[in-house]
């Protein structure tokens, strides 16, 4: 693992920044995961800077996210799908057919997950951006998550559904079931750059970078992928020594 430590949450995302354009530069045709919540925001409006910059072009790129929630449609202001949208897709070149996420169709739920690990099994990653939850989540695979899973149809915790609900009106609106990459497949990235910021997430990312590699902790894994990067500021590296 490669960990960097920036001085503030800016400075984290021109630094993930200039990582993926280095990638989508070395190969346009890049396959790229991409992760929601907070931490990438800097990083998308960044790339979005940059297309319009005419720095970088996404034409080639094509896209899979990591995760969605089940039980609101993909309409819905809290939906992955919207978020992708609003915060990256709408605003570059990326082409329609190029996007993937993962179908959170209820009436499709028998084969949804199957369907998703075949599209990341036929196109395997160049690039994996993630983020981390508090309980050491990666995509939403939850604590005692096997570290052989692949994609799969998940019942949140009750600590993410917490972490969540400040993007909804309460708890109770939060979906209680998701779709995510299993951690099989996230690690059959070839790269792999994870950002956090904040005290929030120290003992998190203490626990990922110095913890014994358990299922009880899934960002622990990590440790044994060749290629990952792990973006910081002094707020999330506090416990770090
Ligand atoms: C969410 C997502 C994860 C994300 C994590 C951290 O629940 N499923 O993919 O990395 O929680 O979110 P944030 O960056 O908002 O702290």
């Amino acid at each position: 693992m490669k960990v960097i430590i920036c001085k503030n949450y800016d400075e984290i995302a021109r630094k993930a920044t200039s990582m993926v354009i280095q990638e989508i530069k070395k190969n346009p045709q890049l396959n790229i995961g991409l992760a929601t919540g907070s931490s990438p925001l800097g990083l998308y409006k960044n790339l979005i800077d940059a297309y319009k910059n005419n720095e970088i072009s996404f034409s080639g790129v094509t896209s899979y996210n990591l995760d969605e929630y089940i039980g609101i449609d993909r309409s819905h202001p809290q939906s992955y799908y919207r978020f992708m949208f609003e915060n990256l897709f709408k605003h570059i070149d990326i082409k329609p057919e190029n996007i993937h996420l993962p179908n959170n169709d209820l009436t499709q739920i028998d084969h949804i997950a199957n369907d998703y690990n075949q599209i990341l099994h036929e196109n395997p990653l160049d690039l994996q951006i993630l983020g981390i939850g508090s309980n050491g989540h990666i995509g939403f695979n939850e604590p005692g998550t096997p570290l052989e899973s692949e994609t799969f149809i998940v019942t949140l915790d009750e600590q993410t559904r917490k972490d969540n609900s400040r993007f909804f009106k309460s708890i109770e609106e939060v979906p209680q079931y998701a779709i995510t990459m299993g951690i099989k497949n996230i690690m059959y990235s070839k790269k792999i750059i994870l950002i956090a910021s904040g005290k929030e997430k120290a003992k998190a990312i203490h626990k990922m970078i110095t913890g014994k590699i358990t299922k009880e902790f899934p960002a622990s894994i990590l440790q044994l992928h060749p290629d990952c990067t792990i973006i910081l500021d002094h707020e999330s590296a506090s416990q770090l020594s």
